[in-house]
């Protein structure tokens, strides 16, 4: 009998590709994903912690699971319910006793153990927890066969976090910096591009702090990216995120010199004030961000930038904030995430004294996106008129459209036939919208790579 599973992802691509992994190793006992929560004998939360309001979202989900696992109870079944990633690992037991539906209660390092847990769940009352931090690698118990969907695909190549920024969790909920072995990664990259795949995402909590080993040593991000480049029918490559004191020399020069590499680059600074970056424990000053923006540009004229900001941090002054505002106008960023800083537990900021009155949280962030957004539109503006390699990941809200990628990872809606799926292709670009481009299809096979 196939067994239904649902799993709901939060937060960010590392989850995602974890997600994909426990569908994964579940197959082999029956279970088949389904797209809904109804009729599931397995649900599995995969959960972020990084602000406060994605860490409650869980929560407010559970209530409605409760119902649904009733229900199901009443007709004589039954319905598995686990929490995985991020909220797992921080609360661990608490949630349990917080929320008593939970029947299994996983870390982010420990979901290759889910086969036993869930056979452990389904004997014992009370919920099943295990979120070690494991001497062994999930990585190498992880099933080599994995599911492609489409073109494009994730590929962990780096967890954890050694940096502890003061207001950020991740190193307590992924532990410390980790690398996957450069064979690992290149096998992988292999049965992707076997299964489909034309681009990679290269994952990590700071995947350019990458240092894998091989046979040779140890390997650098750019070094990996070089060899990938290699992988025959692998197109584009990307990577993220990145932290801008890993952001080594031979990694920019690999922006000038590969041509699958593509030019966009997530690189967040959180704030533009030295002083706001010295109590974040960010180890950069503005300047130093600036001028490694200055020399990517240098090897990668038409490098589309992003970043990540958080207003409000402890002590933020309106002069401090002013500097984040000055800092985005000499950057100019293609795309951007900003947040309110949100206290979260255990971290040293969410002590501190000076805690920013939310009203002026809000103010600033409204400034902040104004600005952030009017930078997107114009990007996408300027790109008007261009002919660019799109590469065709999904179809259209419409009839007879499909969505891509252009190499800057702005979304295209084009007119195409449903043949073209998966394929890259040239695409004129004709018209800007705030969050994409509208495209007109070229030549079927793309010209060239990216110039
Ligand atoms: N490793 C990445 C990002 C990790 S979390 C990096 O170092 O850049 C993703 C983003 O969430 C961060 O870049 C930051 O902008 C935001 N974030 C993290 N903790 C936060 C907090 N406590 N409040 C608000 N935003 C936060
Ligand atoms: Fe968090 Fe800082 Fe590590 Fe990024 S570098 S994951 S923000 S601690
Ligand atoms: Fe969230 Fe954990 Fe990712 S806290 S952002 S899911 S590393």
């Amino acid at each position: 009998m196939p067994r239904k599973l649902f799993i709901k992802t939060y937060g960010c691509q590392m989850n995602v590709y974890d997600s994909g992994r426990m569908a994964d190793l579940l197959a082999p006992l029956g279970y088949e994903e389904t797209m809904t929560p109804e009729g599931a004998d397995l649900v599995i939360l995969n959960t972020c912690h990084i602000r406060e309001k994605a860490a409650e979202k869980v929560y407010s989900e559970l209530g409605r699971l409760r119902a649904l696992k009733d229900q199901r109870k009443a007709a004589g079944g039954d319905m598995l319910i686990a929490v995985a990633g991020c909220v797992a690992q921080a609360e661990g037991e608490e949630m349990g006793r917080r929320a008593p539906v939970v029947d299994l209660i996983v870390g982010p390092q420990t979901y290759h153990r889910l086969p036993e847990l869930v056979a452990q769940a389904h004997r014992v009352s009370g919920a099943v927890l295990d979120t070690d931090f494991p001497a062994e690698s999930k990585f190498d118990h992880l099933p080599e066969s994995q599911k492609t969907e489409g073109p494009t695909a994730f590929l962990s190549v780096q967890e954890g976090c050694d940096k502890f920024c003061t207001f950020c969790v991740v190193p307590y909920t992924r532990g410390a910096e980790y690398s996957r072995s450069v064979s690992d990664v290149l096998a992988e990259a292999r049965r992707l591009v076997a299964g489909g795949v034309h681009e990679i995402t290269l994952l990590g909590q700071n995947v350019n702090a990458y240092h894998g080993e091989a046979d040779d040593g140890t390997w650098s991000l750019a070094r990996l990216v070089r060899a990938l480049a290699d992988v025959p029918g692998l197109q584009r490559i990307r990577y993220t995120t990145s932290h801008p004191r890993d952001m080594s020399d031979d990694l920019i020069a690999a922006h000038g010199e590969i041509e699958q590499l593509m030019p966009y680059l997530h690189l967040p600074v959180q704030s533009g004030s030295d002083d706001v970056l010295k109590a974040m424990n960010r180890r950069h000053t503005r300047d130093v961000y600036l001028r490694l923006i200055e020399r990517i540009r240098v090897a990668r004229p038409d490098i589309a930038m992003s970043g990540d900001f958080i207003v409000g941090f402890p002590g933020e002054t309106d002069s401090d904030f002013a500097q984040t505002i000055d800092l985005v106008q000499q950057t100019g960023y293609a795309s951007a995430y900003s947040f309110k800083y949100s206290a979260r537990p255990g971290t040293p900021a969410s002590t501190a004294g000076a805690q920013v009155p939310e009203a002026v949280k809000s103010e600033r962030l409204t400034a902040l996106q104004q600005l952030l957004d009017a930078q997107q539109v114009a990007f996408n503006h300027a790109s008007v008129g261009k002919t660019v390699p799109v590469l065709f990941e999904r179809t259209g809200r419409k009839a007879g459209q499909l969505v891509g990628r252009s190499p800057w990872l702005q979304a295209v809606h084009v007119e195409a036939d449903v043949a073209m799926m998966g394929k890259l292709a040239d695409v004129t670009l004709v018209e800007a919208k705030a969050n994409s481009l509208a495209g007109v299809l070229q030549a079927a096979e793309p010209a060239g790579k990216v110039a």
